[in-house]
């Protein structure tokens, strides 16, 4: 997309979140790899920057509000806006146990992360996507969070209360924030990567996570009419 230069990933140290990072970064955007552990997000920063990749770790823990008050500050320092916001950290605590052999502990870790950190960011780094002349913000979601594939017979294995019900609630803030930045220059979209081998499924999975980025990238390089750019 024309003019613009700047991408915050959150969890982008590893998985589908560094490989989104990487996509972004050989299409020429200054990634900044949001990353809870200073560390781990440094490491991701320098693969990348042998790569050629204008990266620079920003540190993120999305439950930690002062290090999403300290990141957005630092982006506005350093940038003046935010051009692209990818909402990927995420975790998944079921392991296969179903919902009644979850504790609450484990319902409000999952929301903490999944939906509580990725409002936060959201709504901090809001009035830096506005700055933007096109503003884009990517949620990723899962298949996990539809009610339609939940309906489908599964494998009990993702029959996962606090994973699922984590990201339906991303689908609905979205929904709910879309409607509020109707006639504002940004778009904010879900997306669904499919299932990948990462670390979050112990690396099982159908795709890899070069591939899961794919549609975080198409929806992250909209054109104003919402039609992908390339
Ligand atoms: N893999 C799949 O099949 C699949 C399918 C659909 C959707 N997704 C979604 O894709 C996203 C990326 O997951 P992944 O599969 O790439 O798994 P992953 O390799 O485990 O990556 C998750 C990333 O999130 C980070 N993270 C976790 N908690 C965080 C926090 N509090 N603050 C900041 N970062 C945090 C992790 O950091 P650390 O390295 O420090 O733990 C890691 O960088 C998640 O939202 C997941 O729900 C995955």
């Amino acid at each position: 997309m024309k003019n613009l230069k700047t991408a915050l990933i959150t969890g982008a140290n590893q998985g589908i979140g560094f490989e989104t990072a990487r996509e972004l970064g050989a299409m020429g955007f200054t990634v900044l790899i949001g990353a809870r552990n200073e560390d781990r997000g440094k490491k991701a920063e320098e693969e990348l920057l042998k790569e050629g990749i204008n990266a620079r770790f920003v540190l993120l823990d999305v439950t930690k509000q002062y290090t999403i008050n300290e990141a957005a500050a630092l982006v506005n320092k350093a940038y003046g806006s935010l051009d692209i916001l990818i909402n990927n950290a995420g975790i998944a605590v079921e392991k296969g146990r179903q919902p009644s052999q979850l504790e609450m502990d484990d319902l409000k870790k999952t929301f903490e992360t999944n939906f509580f950190g990725l409002f936060e960011v959201t709504k901090v780094f809001l009035p830096l996507l506005m700055k933007s002349s096109a503003g884009r913000i990517v949620n990723v979601s899962s298949g996990r969070g539809s009610f339609a594939n939940n309906m489908k017979p599964v494998d009990k294995s993702l029959n996962a209360l606090a994973y699922n019900s984590s990201k339906a609630a991303v689908n609905m803030l979205t929904l709910t924030f879309s409607k509020e930045l109707e006639g504002s220059k940004i778009k904010i979209n879900s997306a669904a990567p499919g299932y990948t081998i990462t670390a979050l499924n112990d690396f099982k999975g159908l795709k890899t996570a070069k591939q899961a980025a794919h549609i975080i990238i198409k929806l992250a390089t909209l054109e104003e009419n919402g039609t992908v750019p390339w």
